[in-house]
């Protein structure tokens, strides 16, 4: 079982999200060492699994730094892969077709 899964979803981590304003991308790290990524974009919020698809590392080097230079989509530091911000799926570098592990209410729920 993926230990992010259920536990990610904690009353600070809800709070975070209901604080996010439109065009935030914001990390969140967890006691377990772990950490998400938060964000609001057309009004929509994500939560995502701080991981890359394509080694399982995290997205950023430097802490929170997510965004590509075009300000809009992910990017992961490493190699290079971008992200759809809402849908988490890897539109183009070496886990193409591969997503990131959504975590949001909305996702669960709907
Ligand atoms: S580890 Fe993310 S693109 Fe390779």
């Amino acid at each position: 079982m993926d230990s992010a899964t259920p536990s990610a979803l904690t009353p600070d981590t809800l709070a975070i999200l209901g604080e996010l304003q439109e065009g935030a991308c914001r990390r969140i790290d967890q006691s377990d060492g772990s950490s998400l990524i938060a964000l609001q974009r057309n009004g929509a919020v994500r939560l995502f699994r701080n991981r890359c698809p394509h080694r399982g590392i995290e997205l950023d080097w430097v802490p929170g730094a997510f965004l590509a230079v075009d300000g809009h989509h992910l990017q992961c530091a490493t190699h290079g892969a971008l992200f759809d911000p809402l849908s988490g799926v890897c539109i183009s570098g070496p886990c193409a077709g591969d997503a990131l592990q959504r975590l949001d209410p909305d996702h669960r729920t709907g």
